[in-house]
């Protein structure tokens, strides 16, 4: 469930739409900043606010990469693969996360400070390679850079 106060603010997002579905996106947003992720339980709760069945909002969830259905480590921790990023080293910066954080591609560390993601494109192209974490964009990355980074969150 949401918050008393962010139920308002998805509410208030309703004015904005002709239609209570069209504020889906932005009212998982606000769950997702709530919980850190977005529950099963949480996806049918949107469902009934905005009057769409589970199956839309799991849809939704599971289409956007910017959405986690899963509950995620302290640090998210993504890690660009596409064309930009691949032609400058991406995997050397993939292989670097995994071995820095003690965890593969996909999964969180044992002990729950560490989620990898692979993305497509972040729109920092000229960045290339480069990843986040949380919403910080690290750019023009090199194995050491990513190791020096990553060990100051240890
Ligand atoms: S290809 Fe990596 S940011 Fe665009």
């Amino acid at each position: 469930m949401l918050t008393k106060e962010n139920l308002e603010k998805a509410t208030a997002l309703f004015t904005r739409y002709p239609e209570k579905k069209a504020a889906l996106l932005p009212i998982l947003w606000i769950a997702q900043e709530q919980e850190g992720w977005i529950s099963t339980d949480m996806m049918k709760y949107i469902g009934d606010l905005v009057e769409v069945p589970y199956a839309h909002v799991l849809g939704v969830v599971t289409f956007y990469t910017m959405y986690n259905d899963k509950r995620l480590g302290t640090h998210h921790i993504e890690v660009c693969t596409n064309v930009s990023c691949m032609l400058r080293g991406s995997d050397k910066i993939l292989d670097t996360v995994e071995k820095m954080c003690g965890t593969k591609l996909g999964t969180t560390s044992p002990d729950g400070k560490f989620t990898i993601s692979e993305v497509e494109c972040m729109g920092a192209c000229g960045g290339a390679p480069m990843l986040t974490i949380g919403e910080e964009y690290h750019e023009h990355l090199t194995a050491e850079k990513t190791e020096q980074l990553l060990a100051q969150l240890k």
